[in-house]
């Protein structure tokens, strides 16, 4: 992926399906990925001082481990195989060659597990702030514990733009190139 892609919501709508996932993975991932190390080490220092007064905090950072282990799954599938794809095809499309269709069969496929796995997390979520109860921080709480209510916060939010624009932009877009190029090569075309 390059590195000199156009970083704005205006761009990505009508921009190369390319740029928008250089978008997803350098910010996206990347706080994500950043973000998990830093509120796992939060979540221990806070559980080893108030684990006692607020026994949440261990089903908290069970739920926050098991999601963290999916989502570093989650990214390489996306990284690895799904966006490499996408690319692929987009410049197929772009250069009016045929495609060289996936082992996966169809892009929907992969996608549909995606989207999946982007409702596991977002119960997972949800579920976090429950427990937390709206990320509200005790009175007498230690500076860590806010730390790590605020962090959790960004993170939920940060989770939503990114999976709404995977499945709102990203995918949406790849299924109708990869449909149009069905139909093209159907017709002699591609
Ligand atoms: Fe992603
Ligand atoms: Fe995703």
């Amino acid at each position: 992926m390059d590195t000199n892609s156009h970083s704005t919501p205006e761009a990505h709508r009508s921009g190369s399906l390319r740029a928008v996932m250089n978008h997803i993975v350098e910010k996206h991932h990347t706080f994500c990925r950043n973000e998990v190390v830093r509120l796992s080490s939060l979540f221990g220092e806070v559980r080893a001082e108030r684990g006692k007064q607020n026994p949440e905090l261990k089903r908290m950072e069970a739920l926050f481990a098991a999601m963290a282990k999916d989502l570093h799954m989650h990214l390489i599938k996306e990284e690895q195989t799904l966006f490499p794809y996408i690319a692929r095809l987009e410049e197929a499309v772009c250069l009016g060659a045929a495609v060289s269709w996936p082992p996966f069969g169809t892009v929907e496929n992969p996608i549909r597990i995606m989207v999946e796995e982007h409702e596991q997390t977002d119960r997972e979520l949800k579920e976090m702030r429950s427990l937390s109860g709206g990320y509200l921080s005790p009175p007498d709480a230690p500076a860590c514990y806010a730390a790590l209510y605020e962090g959790l916060r960004s993170f939920e939010r940060e989770m939503e733009d990114h999976i709404r624009l995977e499945n709102e932009e990203l995918f949406p877009r790849a299924i109708a190139m990869e449909q149009d190029a069905c139909a093209r090569k159907a017709a002699g075309q591609g």
